[in-house]
């Protein structure tokens, strides 16, 4: 029999055994690749010391001397960020590629499973050549185990995906289901099938980064939300962004401190709408001027730009801010953007992150192109969105509000809680030159001096309806103010409807318009 000594020093051999992975020689490629390695990743975004790993000692299901790899291509287990707890599991493609086997799928289901026990964000580290294709089905049915869990925690726990390496085949699905994906720049892709299934298919000719990179899934597809420089920088956007989420959808975000005065009112904003109101502002200076610290961590920034989405605090508390971008196509409502901005408005709705929606709409966009699209359909989406939307809902509305884009902007009618507008508000069906040329073609017409005429009733229209106050009569917005005090109003609002409570009706749940 081994004595106690011996049987220890076998435990610190297999221990870093199972350090290695596929071993140096693999490492040292991985490095060379400009990545990191599973576990070095995990250092990076875990709370120094704070990485508890299951499994270590988990092999495939028929090891061999070639193919037993102590941990079989994944770390997993659990750790602290900023000292709150989070499971992890993340891929080592010194391993057969990062390739899912069946053990493999196991072990990432554990530490699924007891997130969801405990509640507990869940973060996925993804370099993987996707199925194992030594094992066949197996791995198929891994997959479609990860997949399962991914949608039954979707709403309970926030789960974040990081892509860094290759993600091919049904392995994108996992990142595709959770909250947010980050994606690296230059190292890391995703795809259905690879260029040489396209180019057999399609007769295409196109390179990994064009076909799913970073770039192209952040500012084309829409598939990613962040893409970072770097695998440190992409690991410290997921810190950040949990930063501004409760641990489960029972609790509410962490109250961060700030320095930064409640009741500070910045001027800059009293001159921050132009006097043209043809002419654009950025609505990035709203949004910065009036938020703790100046600090927005915008949620895809390079997709649908004619809409903001992204995490502020005011007053220490997380929001979600939703706002028109009138600096790109006038801020009006197209496919992409009524896309995103459902999808930013239903994860801030399940995690309990009250929304702070700026508009600045002059209506949904027109053409043939978004008709048919399906303009009517993704629009569709966002007002769903904020109808069903429970959460504190804040609107300020800093220019124009126009047609069914004004119902849609978290109005009153779909249950906004405050309703706000800055003087320079403009609340109507229609805009003016629009609403003249449909009500007084004839008048105009028969004018004798037809530009004069019109200009006159477009006067008579913007007196009579481009302004917030036939809003504010009828009690849809609360209240016309200075865009100065933007900032005490929010957080007073907030702070207002802490204990809001607001429910939907009894259902198995909704047919949201996909
Ligand atoms: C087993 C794999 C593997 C896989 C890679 N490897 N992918 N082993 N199953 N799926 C192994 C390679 O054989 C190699 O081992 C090592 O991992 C590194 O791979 P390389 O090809 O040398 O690396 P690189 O050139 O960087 O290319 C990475 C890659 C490429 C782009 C991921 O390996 C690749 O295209 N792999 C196959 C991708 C794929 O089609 N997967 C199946 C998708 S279908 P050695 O020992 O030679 O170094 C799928 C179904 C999911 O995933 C279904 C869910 C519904």
């Amino acid at each position: 029999m081994p004595t106690n000594e011996e049987r220890a020093a076998r435990l610190d051999a297999m221990r870093a055994e199972s350090m290695l992975g596929g071993g140096q020689e693999r490492i040292d490629q991985q490095h060379e690749r400009g990545k990191l390695t599973a576990r070095e990743r995990l250092e990076l975004l875990l709370d120094a010391g704070s990485f508890v790993e299951f499994d270590a000692f988990v092999t495939n299901r028929n090891p061999d001397a070639e193919t037993a790899f102590l941990g079989d291509g994944v770390v997993t287990g659990h750790g602290k960020i900023d000292g709150r707890l989070v499971f992890v599991f993340s891929q080592d493609f010194t391993v057969f590629g990062g390739s899912l086997s069946e053990a493999y799928a196991e072990k990432i289901c554990k530490v699924m499973d007891l997130a969801m026990k405990v509640g507990a964000p869940i973060i996925g580290l993804n370099d993987s050549g996707g199925a194992r294709i030594q094992e066949g089905v197996v791995s198929l049915g891994g997959y479609a185990d990860i997949f399962l869990r991914n949608t039954l925690a979707s709403g309970v726990v926030p789960q974040v995906s990081l892509v860094m390496g290759p993600c091919a085949g049904g392995a994108v699905y996992s990142p595709a289901i959770t909250d947010f994906t980050i994606m690296v720049e230059g190292t890391s892709y995703m795809f259905v099938t690879g260029p040489n299934v396209v180019k057999a298919v399609t007769h295409e000719d196109v390179d990994a980064e064009t076909l799913g990179g970073a770039t192209t899934h952040t500012t084309r597809s829409g598939v990613a939300h962040i893409a970072a420089r770097d695998e440190a920088e992409a690991l410290g956007f997921a810190r950040r962004i949990l930063g501004h989420l409760p641990q489960n959808n029972l609790g509410d975000a962490p109250r961060g401190p700030t320095s930064d005065p409640i009741d500070r009112q910045d001027v800059a904003l009293d001159r921050i709408v132009p006097d043209d109101p043809s002419k654009p502002y950025d609505m990035h200076d709203v949004i910065e001027l009036v938020v703790d610290d100046g600090a927005f961590l915008e949620i895809q920034p390079g997709w649908a730009p004619n809409i903001l989405t992204g995490f502020a605090r005011l007053g220490g508390r997380s929001v979600g801010i939703v706002a028109q971008q009138p600096a790109v196509l006038a801020g009006s409502l197209d496919i992409d953007a009524s896309t995103k901005a459902a999808r930013f408005v239903r994860t801030c709705d399940c995690f309990n992150v009250p929304l702070i929606t700026l508009v600045d709409v002059p209506g949904f966009m027109p053409g043939v192109g978004q008709e048919h699209g399906g303009i009517i359909r993704h629009g569709a989406k966002l007002l769903y969105a904020y109808c069903e939307a429970t959460v504190p809902k804040l609107t300020v509305i800093t220019r124009k509000a126009y047609g069914g884009a004004y119902d849609v902007m978290s109005s009153k009618h779909v249950r906004g809680d405050i309703n706000l507008a800055w003087p320079t508000a403009e609340i109507a069906v229609m805009g003016a030159e629009g609403a003249v040329n449909i009500l007084h073609r004839d008048t105009i017409a028969a004018a004798a001096d037809p530009t004069a005429e019109r200009a006159r009733l477009v006067a008579d229209y913007e007196e009579r309806f481009a302004n917030p106050y036939a809003a504010a009569a009828r009690g849809y917005v609360d209240d016309v103010i200075r865009p100065s005090e933007t900032r005490p109003r929010l957080i007073g609002g907030l702070e207002m409807l802490a204990d809001k409570r607001d429910t939907n009706p009894p259902k198995k749940h909704g047919n949201i318009p996909l």
